[in-house]
């Protein structure tokens, strides 16, 4: 049981020439499984490794329930951690492996054997118990590895990408099945992935890093359906989020029409409402967010407003069976996510051509490559952001 706060925590190498993590600062719940994520690079596990005791921090504080523990050995943290690559002691049995910590700790033999029982009963590792590493699957290696961590009951788990070394089908079972214990064991857990789709499962919240810097940490479900800025509207979401300039028209009546390169589609009355500071931005350029799921085939939405569809040409049509993922051109300029810490000259122009959109239709749609189709766009879930900034545009 415990609650951990970063409090501008840092992280620099080469005598400040690198930012690894910069000024982070979250505040994770006691029993709270927070998800860390953002691309290579961003400083997930140095954040990790930090809270864990195995780096140095050079600025800012971590907090475990109310004791700051930057100068606490990792052996004195009350921290668990498992990494991607977890070493198991091959020659040793499952039982041994999980009941190593307690051993080492000189924990009387009988409480051992009954915390051992208890968690391989946890992770269903009970058939298991007297084989080797050797002598079993990726996932049930995983499941051992986690063992190790839960058997001494830590107050905090810290987990560093442990499942990237298993196949997509085992990775999809062992994600439910860490949940699963996360939520049984009710332990603080900081979880390290590059998977959005671990993130976006997994977790109670998201914190989602680019460069060292929080963009933003949220539920799933904000994350999703209000991301701050550009860079996490485009990281979560696959097929991503299209995102092009455009410009806004005078607010009238009927809201405002939105001309997107050559196109146009009416924001309607109800998007002002929603988002309040897009009323000044009503006659300048925006950036506006389409997800690939918020568009359709028009023949399949009878009586989508006429305002609200876009005509292209599909240079590639791909029936998945469950979906129908279309590409088309827009002549719109691509908005994309350069630095989000020099919130000025966020986005680009790329060269004609390379400004590729996607949708993604149902089955049921017959498009195919080479085709014309009418577009219905979902307007009211519509995203908008700052054209400077890259920010959204709320304002409530
Ligand atoms: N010992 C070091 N010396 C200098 N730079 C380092 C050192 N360790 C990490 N870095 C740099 O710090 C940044 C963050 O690294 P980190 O390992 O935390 O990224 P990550 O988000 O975990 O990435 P990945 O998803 O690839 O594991 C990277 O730019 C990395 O090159
Ligand atoms: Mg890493």
């Amino acid at each position: 049981m415990a609650k951990v706060v970063l409090d501008n925590l840092t992280k620099q190498y080469a005598h400040g020439y690198i930012t690894a993590v910069n000024k982070l600062s979250v505040d994770i719940a006691d029993g709270e499984f927070l998800v860390l994520v953002g691309p290579s690079g961003c400083g997930k596990s140095t954040a990790l490794r930090m809270i864990a005791g195995l780096e140095e921090i050079s600025g800012g504080t971590v907090a475990i329930d109310g004791e700051v523990v930057n100068e606490v050995h990792a052996k004195d943290r009350d921290i668990a951690m498992v990494f991607q690559n977890y070493a198991l002691y091959p020659h040793m049995s499952v039982y041994d492996n999980i009941a190593f910590a307690l051993q080492i700790a000189k924990v009387p033999r009988q409480e051992i054997d009954r915390k051992v029982t208890e968690v391989a009963g946890i992770l269903q590792l009970e058939p298991y118990l007297g084989r080797r590493p050797g002598q079993l699957s990726g996932g049930q290696r995983q499941r051992v590895a986690m063992g190790r961590a839960i058997v001494r009951q830590p107050s905090v788990f810290l987990m560093d990408e442990p499942l990237s070394n298993l196949d997509a089908k085992l990775r999809v079972q062992m994600r439910s099945e860490i949940a699963r214990i996360q939520d049984r064991l009710g332990t603080t857990t900081i979880y390290v992935t590059h998977d959005q789709v671990e993130a976006m499962t997994m977790g109670d919240r998201v914190a989602l890093m680019k460069d060292g810097v929080l963009q933003q940490v949220d539920t799933p479900s904000n994350i999703y359906g209000r991301p701050a800025n550009i860079f996490v509207a485009s990281f979560i979401g696959s097929p991503a989020m299209n995102l092009y300039h455009a410009q806004l028209g005078e607010r009238g009546a009927g809201g405002a029409s939105l001309k997107l390169g050559s196109r146009s589609l009416q924001v309607t009355e109800s998007v002002f409402q929603q988002r309040p500071d897009l009323a000044r931005h009503a006659g300048g350029e925006v950036i506006v967010g389409m997800r690939p799921e918020d568009m359709e085939d028009l023949a399949l939405v009878p009586g989508h407003p006429p305002d609200q569809t876009i005509t292209a040409d599909v240079y590639l049509s791909e029936a998945l069976g469950s979906d129908n993922i279309v590409h088309f051109n827009l002549d719109a300029r691509v908005a994309e996510v350069i630095d989000p810490d020099t919130l000025s000259d966020i986005s680009k122009s790329l060269d004609g051509g390379s400004s590729a959109c996607v949708a993604r239709f149902d089955a049921k749609s017959t498009v195919r490559t080479g085709e014309r189709v009418r577009i219905a766009v979902d307007c009211a879930r519509l995203h908008f952001f700052d054209a400077q900034s890259g920010l959204a545009i709320w304002g409530d």
